[in-house]
């Protein structure tokens, strides 16, 4: 795959790839995850007041081989969500399978094995490299936890083939981060996450920080390391049009929750979502004569605190087309039953309906 323009269509050959993909088994199956930050008032004796609501009850499975893509606004639980799924961050409730194995049960050498098998790659390459350990001691630390991996006699040598993998010179192995630029600073980052041979590889927000011409070049790796190691990504970003670029299937989150999944072409060309829909408006696009005659949509009010989320549906206090029923019941995340083709995809909106069109629950509410 080319780096193409945000409306680009995918090509028959890789829609049939994300469709088998698609239909492949779950390498992690994730169920109501539910992540609070308790909210503590007094010095001494700290009594819990609330929680911060960053991840509340979100679902969705991850295929063997495919790149699911997450968006959504700053602050909207994405990092949260990647945390826990790494276990850097204990969940408060809700299932985390890992090829059908519960990891929130495992201890000892099961939980340092699935561990192993699901790596980060961060967004900032300048601050997730410690600046004063070489390149070399930097990708070989987790041989330092697994040392099954590589043993201490073939480390060097194993770096070296991991800089030459992402692309990079192997005699920099004595050099220091501050020695790269953005770009080959986090390729270091990739070489890194790859060390213990993986099976997923949580991405979270790794090009927001690089300039845009070397964006393309990371994101390019990517593709090309998820061939070569048949890789598991799930891909945060914020950048719809990147997101769409490289995943097979997106998921769009707001305030702790996902609101839709699909295809890219489920999402980007028949969203159903409100939500959804007011994100993809605000994608710059390319060709003028196109920007002229898209209507954006310019959403309201502030995103409410997640210490705080609004009744029935979260989105409700932004919404164009919200009703009495959206203020007490929350809408669950299925497909909905009116719905057909590509429009039949996962929307947690009681009346989920492409941009344009009207669903019959809101013509018989409305009427
Ligand atoms: N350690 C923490 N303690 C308290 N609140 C947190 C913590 N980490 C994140 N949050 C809050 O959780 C919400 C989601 O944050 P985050 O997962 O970083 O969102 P995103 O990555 O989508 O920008 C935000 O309101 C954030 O302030
Ligand atoms: S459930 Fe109601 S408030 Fe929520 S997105 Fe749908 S129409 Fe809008
Ligand atoms: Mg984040």
């Amino acid at each position: 795959m080319t780096v193409d323009g945000p409306g680009a269509l995918e090509s028959p050959a890789e829609a049939a790839f994300a469709q088998e993909v698609a239909s492949g088994e779950p390498i992690l199956e994730v169920r109501d995850l539910i992540k609070h930050f308790p909210l503590t008032k007094g010095v001494l004796f700290k009594k819990q007041v609330g929680a911060v609501k960053a991840v509340d009850g979100v679902s969705f499975d991850l295929m063997q081989g495919e790149t699911l893509g997450i968006v959504g606004e700053s602050g909207c639980g994405k990092s949260t969500l990647a945390k826990v799924l790494m276990n850097l961050e204990p969940a408060t409730g809700g299932s985390v399978k890992y090829k059908g194995e519960e990891i929130s049960k495992l201890s000892g050498a099961g939980l340092k094995a699935v561990r192993r098998n699901i790596q980060m790659v961060f967004q900032d390459p300048y601050t997730s490299l410690n600046p004063r350990m070489t390149v070399g001691d930097i990708i070989g630390e987790p041989f330092e936890i697994h040392p099954e991996v590589a043993p201490k006699g073939d480390r060097r040598k194993a770096v070296q083939d991991l800089l030459d993998v992402v692309g990079l010179n192997p005699e920099y192995i004595n050099r220091y981060p501050h020695q790269f630029s953005g770009g080959q600073r986090q390729r270091i980052g990739i070489a890194r996450g790859l060390a213990l041979k993986p099976e997923v590889i949580i991405c979270d927000e790794p090009v927001s920080a690089l300039d845009v011409s070397v964006q393309a070049q990371v994101i390019n790796l990517l593709e090309q390391l998820q061939g070569e190691f048949n890789l598991s990504y799930m891909f945060i970003a914020h950048d719809l049009s990147i997101v769409r670029h490289i995943s097979d299937r997106v998921g769009v989150m707001y305030l702790g929750r996902m609101v839709e999944i699909g295809s890219d072409l489920e999402i980007y060309e028949h969203a159903t979502h409100p939500y959804t829909q007011a994100l993809l408006s605000a994608v710059p696009v390319p060709d003028p004569a196109a920007r002229e005659s898209r209507d954006r949509i310019v959403l309201t009010g502030d995103v409410p605190s997640p210490a705080n989320p609004p009744s029935g549906c979260r989105f409700r206090t932004r919404c164009w087309l919200a009703q009495e029923r959206c203020a007490t019941e929350v809408p669950l995340l299925a497909v909905p039953a009116w719905l057909s083709g590509l429009a039949a995809h996962e929307s947690a909106c009681h009346f989920a309906a492409e941009r344009g069109e009207t669903t019959p629950g809101e013509q018989s509410e409305s009427g």
